[in-house]
Order: C-alpha cells, then sequence, then structure tokens
C-alpha cells in the first residue's frame, strides 16, 4: 500500500430525510453507527493519517466516536463537498495521494478501496463508479466519444441528455494532494445548488492533463448511501445476511439465516465455532465467543458472552458479560447479569436471574430465582424460589455457599452470609446468620391444626350477628 496515503471522510451534512435530532452519520448499522464503519475501514488501509470532517451536530460527532486516533475537522457551515474537503487540505501532506470517502457510505470493502488507490498511482485521479438502472439523485458520468472520462454533472445541473446516462458518482476517488489543493481553490459555486462540488475538479484534472479513470463496481451495496431509515433497514438486512453466510461458511448452522442479528465483526469481537447451532431470532452482540457443540435457542439475546464447548442456551434467555463453561445449560426463559460466571455442567434454569456470581461445578439453580452477589461451590442445589437479599436498601453485601449445600425452596439468605459445605436449609427458612456445615439449618414456626369450619354461601358467621 501507498506510504503517503491519506483519507479524508466527509460527515458534515445534516441528514435531514432521517428526521432525526441525531446526527445522520450517528445512526447504527449492526449495532454501531455509520461513521464508525467508515473509520474502521479506512483505518484498515493504514494510511498516514485519517481525517473527518464533521459540522451538523457539532462536538456529538467527534465526541460518539473519540476512541479512534483522527484528525478531526470542522466544517462551520456546509457550503458543499468540495468546501468540506478544502477545510482538511492545511492538514495534508503536500506529496500525500488522499482518498475521499463519505460518513454515511458504510458498507464500502477494503479491496475496493485498495485496488482504486493503486489506479490513482501516485499521480492520477481515480474515480469509483457504478452504472444504475435508476441514476436519479446522483452526479452522472460524462465521457467523451472515446469513453474518457471528461466531467461529473450533477443531477440539478444537467441537460436532459446527460440525465439519461446511467453511470453515476459514488462520490469517493483517490488524486494527488498538491494539485486537488490547487483544484480546490479555483472551485466556483454558481451551480443550482450554490455549492462547491469537489465533483468540479474532474473537469479540472482533465483540462490540466491528469488522467482520470473510472473503476466501475458492480456492487451497488458498497456505494450506497444512506438518506433515509428505510435505506438505513434495507442496508442492514443486506449487511446481516452477508455475515449469516460467512457464520455458515465457517460451519454454524443457522436455522434461518434471513432471522439473526449480529451486532459485531465476525472475526474479531465475533468467533463462533463450526458446529454450533443457532435457532431463529437470535442477536449476538459485542464480544462473542461460542465453542464448538453449543446451541442457542430460539429468541435469545447474547451480549458479550463466552461459551465453552457443548453450552445448552434455551429459547429467551437474555445472557450479558457472562462466562458460561462447558457444558452448562442455561434457560429457557434465563436471565445471566453482568459478572456471571457458571463453571462446568451447571445449571441455571427457568425464571433465574443470575448477577455478579459464580455458580460452582455442577451447580444447579434451576426455577424462579435471584442469585446476587454470590459465591457458590461445586454440587449445590438452590431450590425453587430462593433469594439472596443481597441489598440492604444502601449497600450490596456478599452470599457465600459452600459445596454440596442444598438450600430448600422457598428460602432468603440474607446477605452478608455463609452457608456452609454440605449443610442443608430447610424450606422456607430465612437465614440471616451463617448455616454451619453439614447441619440442618432451618427458621420456622410449627406447623399447627386448628378444628375450624369454612364459612358456607349465605349464612352470616354468628360471632358477627
Ligand atoms: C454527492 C456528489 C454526487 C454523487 C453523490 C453520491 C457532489 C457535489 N456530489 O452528491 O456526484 O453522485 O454524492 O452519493 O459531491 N458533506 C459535507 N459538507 C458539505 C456537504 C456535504 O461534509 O458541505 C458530506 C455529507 O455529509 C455527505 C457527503 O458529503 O457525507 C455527500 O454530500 P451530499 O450532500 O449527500 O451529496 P450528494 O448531493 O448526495
Ligand atoms: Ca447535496
Amino acid at each position: 500500500m501507498l506510504n503517503n496515503l491519506e483519507v479524508i471522510i466527509l460527515a458534515a451534512g445534516k441528514g435531514s430525510r432521517m428526521r432525526s435530532t441525531l446526527p445522520k452519520v450517528l445512526h447504527t448499522l449492526a449495532g454501531r453507527p455509520l461513521l464508525q464503519h467508515v473509520i474502521e475501514r479506512a483505518l484498515q488501509l493504514e494510511s498516514q493519517k485519517t481525517h473527518v470532517v464533521y459540522g451538523h451536530g457539532g462536538e456529538a460527532v467527534p465526541a460518539a466516536l473519540d476512541q479512534f486516533a483522527i484528525d478531526w475537522v470542522e466544517q462551520s457551515e456546509q457550503l458543499g463537498t468540495g468546501h468540506a474537503v478544502e477545510q482538511v487540505m492545511p492538514h495534508v501532506d503536500d506529496h500525500a495521494t488522499v482518498l475521499v470517502l463519505y460518513g454515511d457510505v458504510p458498507l464500502i470493502e477494503l479491496d475496493t478501496l485498495q485496488q482504486l488507490i493503486a489506479m490513482s498511482d501516485g499521480s492520477k485521479l481515480s474515480l469509483l463508479t457504478l452504472k444504475l438502472e435508476n441514476p436519479q439523485g446522483y452526479g452522472r458520468i460524462v465521457r467523451s466519444q472515446n469513453g474518457a472520462i471528461e466531467a461529473i454533472v450533477e443531477e440539478k445541473d444537467a441537460t436532459d441528455l446527460q440525465r439519461t446516462i446511467c453511470e453515476v458518482n459514488s462520490g469517493i476517488m483517490a488524486l494527488p494532494a498538491k494539485q486537488l489543493r490547487g483544484w480546490l481553490s479555483r472551485l466556483e459555486s454558481n451551480n443550482a445548488q450554490g455549492e462547491f462540488y469537489l465533483t468540479d475538479v474532474i473537469a479540472m484534472a482533465v483540462a490540466d492533463g491528469v488522467e482520470v479513470s473510472g473503476l466501475i463496481t458492480e456492487d451497488s451495496y458498497q456505494v450506497a448511501g444512506i438518506n433515509t431509515r428505510n435505506q438505513l433497514a434495507t442496508l442492514e438486512r443486506h449487511y446481516q445476511l452477508k455475515q449469516a453466510e460467512k457464520l455458515m461458511e465457517q460451519g454454524v448452522t443457522l436455522r434461518d439465516p434471513a432471522r439473526i442479528d449480529i451486532r459485531g465483526e465476525i472475526g474479531r469481537e465475533i468467533n463462533i465455532a463450526a458446529d454450533v447451532t443457532i435457532d431463529i431470532n437470535v442477536i449476538l452482540e459485542g464480544h462473542i465467543e461460542i465453542s464448538g457443540g453449543c446451541t442457542v435457542g430460539a429468541n435469545c439475546l447474547l451480549r458479550n458472552a463466552r461459551l465453552g464447548q457443548g453450552v445448552t442456551i434455551e429459547a429467551m434467555s437474555h445472557v450479558e458479560d457472562a462466562t458460561i463453561d462447558e457444558q452448562c445449560s442455561v434457560g429457557p426463559f434465563a436471565r445471566l447479569r453482568p459478572g456471571t460466571h457458571m463453571h462446568p455442567h451447571a445449571k441455571v434454569g427457568n425464571f433465574v436471574e443470575v448477577k455478579k456470581s459464580d455458580i460452582g461445578e455442577g451447580s444447579k439453580v434451576s426455577h424462579l430465582s435471584y442469585i446476587g452477589d454470590t459465591t457458590m461451590g461445586s454440587n449445590v442445589n438452590i431450590g425453587a424460589g430462593t433469594i439472596t437479599c443481597n441489598y440492604d436498601g444502601v449497600n450490596k453485601h456478599q452470599t457465600i455457599i459452600g459445596d454440596n449445600a442444598f438450600i430448600g425452596s422457598d428460602s432468603q439468605l440474607i446477605a452478608p452470609v455463609t452457608v456452609g459445605a454440605g449443610a442443608t436449609i430447610g424450606a422456607g427458612s430465612s437465614i440471616s446468620r451463617d448455616a454451619p456445615d453439614e447441619q440442618l439449618t432451618l427458621t420456622r414456626t410449627q406447623q399447627k391444626s386448628i378444628k375450624w369450619r369454612r364459612p358456607a354461601k349465605g349464612k352470616p358467621s354468628k360471632d358477627k350477628s
């Protein structure tokens, strides 16, 4: 790759057709802002510098993406694409090749950009174009008799004849910085939109004898810009289908590739081994690691989760910031909250919520429980309806449960509290003091029986009359 490449991403436009208070480039595709897709692609080019022109929405845009080491340049008034690029030029080296990208064209691929940069070759102007059945709204590529590119004409400035041209400008181009600087300084805004058009530099390049070449892409999704929420949704579905195809190629079974959402990049944040089966309507978000032999049931959400070999997540489960070791089973209707670590062969069943807790090896929390701030040993059995009372209204407290303990159903463990190894808690107990190893501990009033007759319908009781 060129060692003096500089990328300029245009992202100052208003995006009024989104009808949103959020700047357009911060709307998300696959869980990431549109602009982030473009920035990440640009950074893959390993250029000298990446500049982003922002404006509409003000500091919200750089603030939302401050994790990236890029040069943010403000365009305080949006006077056109040429004006936008001009704002950056004082920061650009004279010997650089400049690549122009758009913040609202998120799916451009690396190899396309590499081809375009190679075509520019340090001294030429190369332009990414495409042919559309319906070219409406785009700048048209005007070619001479012998097929050489002569100019770009914006639709609003085009003659009727020019409007019939189907080859359109993607907006993405690579060109030498030094010449670009000169051309930009000569731009005028005497056109239909009263803007300084970047596209006018094409005709200037031709006039100056700089070679202009077009790279025609067949893949319209790569250069599709987002102006409306409808277009955003269309591109999202396209992207998701591509991600699903990637997973299937890697040996993952998807019950329906049209019904999975992957919010993260496969191979980077999202790693799924072969022979994993994923049922319909599953959302995978953030850092996901799924080992071989796992199955994920329908309608599950996994956000930052690690699953060891052979884990089963049953339908309708919600898993966030959790580690689930091999052969565990979760759900249906389970909620694993941040800080949950299930050790091998553990089970969390239906209507169980777990937070910041270790569920020890082979331990079971099968039904209707809340386990929070708990360290649980191995082979523990937690009865239905058990609650760790971890919060006193101000502070959180720990519960410790030893190996082989058995907690009877409908018990409350009032933290801080320790239940010893091998201890048994009688059903329905409220345990507020430590329960010793190997003993039965229970808090229960004696059961009693009273002779009593149920009131009969329509007969007032004697006591009250
Ligand atoms: C532009 C091209 C057109 C091309 C189309 C492809 C020009 C004059 N026209 O038209 O040939 O077919 O893209 O989608 O370049 N922006 C700024 N500052 C500004 C104006 C725009 O940063 O002052 C940014 C926008 O945020 C956007 C990009 O530049 O990311 C394109 O601007 P937009 O107004 O959408 O250009 P189009 O009219 O679509
Ligand atoms: Ca415009």
